[in-house]
C-alpha cells in the first residue's frame, strides 16, 4: 500500500508531472480572427461541466497570440482529436505563420473551423470567461455538436499515449 504525503509547491516540475497523472483527451480549438482568418491552438484542458444548461470549457493561456481572437468572437468550436491526429496536434502547439495551410477544414456555424477526421465536435457560444491565473477560463454554451466512431487521442504523463477504445 502506497500512501502519498502532498508536498508543498516548490516550483512548476513537480506541480506538472502531478497534473500529468490525470489523462485528458486532445483538442484543437477553433475561432476567426478580426478579418475572418481562421485561428486555432492545441489543448487538453477541455472538460464537461454541466448537461442543463449545456456548458463545457477550456483555458487559454494570458500569453496566447489567440487570446484577442477568442474574446472578441464569442463562439468557438472543440474539435476532439482522433488517436492518429498527432501531426495536426503538434502543428497547432508550434510556432507558425498559419497553422491551416495545407490543413483540410470546413467552415461550420457562424463560419467557425471544423477539421476533417476528428472524434467529435462542439460548437459553442462563450458563456462567460473567468480568471484563472495565468490562463483564462472559457465557458461555452454547446449549440450543435457530432461524434464519430474514431477513436479519441488520450494525453497523459506529458505525452500522446494509448488510445482510449470506443466501446
Ligand atoms: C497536448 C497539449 C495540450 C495543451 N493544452 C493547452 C491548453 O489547454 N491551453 C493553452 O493555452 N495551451 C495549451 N497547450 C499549448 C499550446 O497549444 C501552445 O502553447 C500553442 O503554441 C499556443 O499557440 P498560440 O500562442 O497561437 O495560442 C497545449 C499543448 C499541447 C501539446
Amino acid at each position: 500500500m502506497t500512501v502519498l504525503i502532498p508536498q508543498p509547491l516548490t516550483g512548476s516540475r513537480a506541480f506538472r508531472t502531478t497534473l500529468g497523472c490525470f489523462p485528458t483527451g486532445v483538442a484543437i480549438v477553433t475561432t476567426l480572427s478580426e478579418d475572418g482568418a481562421p485561428v486555432g491552438l492545441t489543448i487538453s484542458s477541455f472538460n464537461s461541466v454541466s448537461l442543463d444548461p449545456p456548458l463545457v470549457l477550456w483555458s487559454l493561456a494570458r500569453s496566447s497570440e489567440c487570446l484577442d481572437d477568442f474574446q472578441a468572437r464569442r463562439g468557438f468550436a472543440i474539435n476532439i482529436l482522433s488517436a492518429d491526429q498527432t501531426e495536426l496536434c503538434n502543428r497547432f502547439a508550434s510556432a507558425h505563420d498559419d497553422r491551416f495551410q495545407g490543413v483540410s477544414w470546413t467552415a461550420s456555424t457562424y463560419g467557425l473551423p471544423v477539421l476533417n477526421d476528428i472524434a467529435a465536435l462542439l460548437i459553442c457560444e462563450t458563456h462567460a470567461v473567468h480568471d484563472g491565473g495565468d490562463h483564462e477560463i472559457y465557458l461555452g454554451k454547446v449549440i450543435s455538436h457530432a461524434h464519430s466512431k474514431n477513436a479519441p487521442m488520450v494525453y497523459a504523463n506529458g505525452a500522446i499515449t494509448r488510445p482510449a477504445e470506443k466501446p
